[in-house]
């Protein structure tokens, strides 16, 4: 993804694509062991399913959806977004089961295999199947997605913060290799800004968010970011919380996390100046199921 962006050479472009091929191929990976390439019928119907969804979620279609059934025939709107998920569905199950098949030698560990595994003990059925696939992949991806979005329009709102994790990354991560999983803990500000999307822009948006962006809200006096069981993090309930909170919270993190400094640390990201965009105030964006910000352009300025 970053070389695509780089190859742009500073033209701006709408990352939404790009965005999708990274967010659902960490997720194919996952679910059927394997990644496809940029244009692959694949990675086209995780982003059919997921418009699909944010239409099936829009609260009017949801309102017409439980008071009148019929509109799920009815209203082209609904119905399409109704066949799209019908059609993802079957898509999933029959390629996941080709590249099973293709694979017998040498089975990848993955969720399908162990789905497999337990429907040969009698544990699930081949309906269950099918639809944890689907879950894992829409679930997987129609939040990570827009949430990176909303992050790279917010190093553009927000250039001193850009600057300020490109600091950081200079410092712990250095310029020849990408950062890694083992740098996050020696990275609290680029920690602190991460967690302060997840609290400014509330991508769910059932959790409710204080208006005023704060960018060290998360981080103590000496800059350290503040533990886990500190009230403030306590308050943060992006993931939901109990028994039924998000599965997928440690793997959104960290993709999110090396996502955003891997992209700054290649890139230097700036607005079109002849390009409109979205504000820095996501009380003003659409009301979604998931936050976004409207489409928008940016430059990706490869920097070393
Ligand atoms: C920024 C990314 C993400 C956000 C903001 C998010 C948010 C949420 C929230 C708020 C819930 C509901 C929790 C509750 O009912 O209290 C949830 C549930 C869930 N999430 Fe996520 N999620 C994200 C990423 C992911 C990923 C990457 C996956 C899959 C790998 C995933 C899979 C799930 C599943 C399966 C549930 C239902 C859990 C259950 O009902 O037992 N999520 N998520």
């Amino acid at each position: 993804m970053i070389n695509r962006c780089r190859e742009r050479n500073g033209v701006s472009f709408d990352p939404w694509d790009d965005l999708n091929q990274y967010v659902s191929n960490v997720i194919l990976v996952l679910v059927c062991g394997q990644r496809f390439q940029p244009g692959h019928k694949t990675l086209e119907i995780c982003q059919k399913i997921s418009d699909a969804f944010d239409v099936l979620l829009l609260q009017k279609n949801q309102f017409l959806i439980d008071n009148v059934p019929l509109s799920v025939t009815l209203i082209p709107q609904i119905r399409n977004a109704c066949q799209s998920m019908k059609d993802g569905y079957h898509y999933f199950t029959e390629t996941v089961d080709k590249i099973i098949q293709e694979s017998k030698d040498t089975t990848p560990n993955c969720l399908y295999t162990l789905l497999l595994q337990e429907h040969a003990e009698g544990l699930i059925s081949t309906e269950n199947i099918k639809g944890v696939l689907v879950d894992s992949v829409l679930a997987g991806v129609i939040t990570t997605k827009p949430t990176m979005y909303n992050a790279l329009a917010a190093m553009v709102n927000f250039p001193e913060v850009q600057k300020k994790i490109e600091e950081e990354i200079q410092r712990v991560v250095g310029k020849d290799r990408l950062p890694g999983f083992e740098d996050r803990n020696k990275m609290p500000y680029s920690k602190a800004v991460e967690l302060e999307i997840y609290r400014y822009y509330t991508p769910v948006g059932a959790a409710g968010h204080y208006p005023r962006l704060q960018l060290y809200r998360f981080l103590d006096d000496n800059g350290d970011l503040l533990p886990p069981e500190n009230e403030k993090r306590q308050r943060l309930l992006t993931f939901g919380v109990g028994k039924r909170s998000c599965i997928g919270e440690k793997l959104a993190r960290v993709r999110i996390f090396l996502g955003l400094t891997s992209i700054l640390h290649k890139c230097d990201l700036a607005r079109d100046p002849s390009e409109s965009f979205p504000s820095s105030d996501p009380n003003t964006y659409e009301t979604k199921f998931i936050l976004q910000p409207p489409p928008y352009k940016l430059q990706f300025n490869p920097r070393h």
